[in-house]
């Protein structure tokens, strides 16, 4: 039987240009009716896809969060657990509970582990500006990545080698980033952080994950050429990486994704390099609807239109969100996110706060459906 709620919905699909969503997903229903074979990891399976999320330390406390992470994810990663900063409280001086409690509740639950970052610009540790000189800087970052790239060895499915090196506005022409790193180390910091990682870790792949490569901007199109010549000039010297990470923190203003993601997979693709979504989300800070369930509505179509271009390619292999419910999402933690909008909550995932499979969820399960099987 159709309730007149559900044909109002069809009426609104179908006007909307939504109808590809399908009705189900306005409907409320609890996290269980999506699990087992309705499962996100389920559907990415049959199509050769791993699935998951970013997990926070706050999460792995949660009962209700963990109950819902293993039925629906065959990969995860730490939001934050195994980046320096938070792994080094002094020199030299790790602290890995936090890391180690995701490793082992992957383990447990048969979910692979991404090992996310080695060498990044932010989230370094406090003591790091006071310590690391020049004549120190190549041994703080190769003692790090051995460090805890040993102690995980082979059970990381991937590591983001570096993160974030590339930023055009800097005004290098290679397009590099001025981080710490290349300011006491030079550019051949990347060479090193890579051949030092495949050292700790020979069967990780070693990935590069970057942001702002994701629409159809010239910031993008920058970006993404700069993106691919580092890949290139790393695989020049000899240096081992196997995958690129699109991060994939998206907005649901009008955007537009196409041709520049669609030949910056494929010029990726003919390097030999595996493509992972590794931090998937989509702010609505830049919408001004007032009404929840349109808003995630359209949320849901960027999630559509977004895998709809990407997983047309085979060699993406892994979509991660970053996060799981909208009860805890960087996107309401952060202020510059909640610019336009300070007094609502974003809903950039794929459950809403109350556990209920939220429409990004349908789409990102649609959008497994119709990918070609890898
Ligand atoms: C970047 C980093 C992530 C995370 C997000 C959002 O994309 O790669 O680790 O910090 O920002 O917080």
């Amino acid at each position: 039987m159709i309730t007149r709620r559900q044909s109002l919905q069809q009426i609104l699909f179908a006007s909307s240009g939504l109808a590809l969503l399908g009705p189900r997903a306005l409907s409320q229903q609890p996290a269980t009716s999506v699990e087992g074979s309705r499962s996100l990891k389920a559907h990415a399976h049959k199509h050769g896809l791993l699935t998951g999320c970013a997990v926070s330390a706050a999460d792995l406390r949660d009962e209700a969060f963990t109950r819902v992470l293993a039925a629906q994810a065959s990969i995860v990663v730490a939001e934050n657990a195994m980046k320096f900063g938070l792994l080094a409280p002094k020199p030299g001086v790790y602290n890995f509970d936090d890391a180690d409690a995701l490793v082992n509740f992957a383990r447990q639950h048969k979910i692979k582990v991404r090992g996310h970052n080695f060498v990044w610009h932010e989230q370094l540790p406090a003591w790091f500006a006071g310590t690391v000189t020049k004549d120190n800087a190549r041994k703080v970052m190769t003692d790090h990545i051995l460090t805890v790239g040993s102690r995980y060895k082979g059970k990381i499915h991937s590591w983001d080698v570096v993160n974030e090196a590339v930023n055009i506005s800097d005004g290098r022409p290679d397009g590099l980033r001025k981080s710490p790193w290349m300011e006491l180390i030079g550019p051949e910091y990347l060479e090193l952080a890579y051949k030092t990682a495949h050292q700790a870790d020979p069967h990780a792949k070693l990935t590069y994950n970057e942001y702002g490569i994701e629409d159809e901007s010239e910031a993008a199109n920058k970006k993404r050429a700069a993106t691919l010549d580092l890949v290139k000039r790393l695989k020049a010297a000899g240096a081992p990486i196997h995958a690129l990470g699109i991060q994939s923190h998206l907005s649901a203003k009008s955007p537009v994704y196409g041709k520049g993601l669609r030949e910056f997979i494929a010029a990726a693709t003919a390097m030999d390099l595996d493509i992972y979504l590794t931090e998937m989300d989509v702010s609505d800070d830049d919408v001004q609807d007032t009404d929840t369930a349109s808003r995630d509505r359209r949320i849901a179509q960027v999630y559509a239109d977004y895998l709809a271009v990407t997983l047309e390619s085979r060699a993406v292999k892994a979509v991660l969100t970053w996060g799981l419910t909208d009860r805890h999402t960087w996107l309401n933690g952060i202020k510059s996110h909640h610019e336009k909008q300070p007094n609502r909550d974003q809903r950039p995932l794929p459950f809403d706060p109350d556990w209920n499979p939220a429409p990004a969820f349908f789409a990102l399960r649609d959008a497994f459906d119709k990918a070609p099987r890898r």
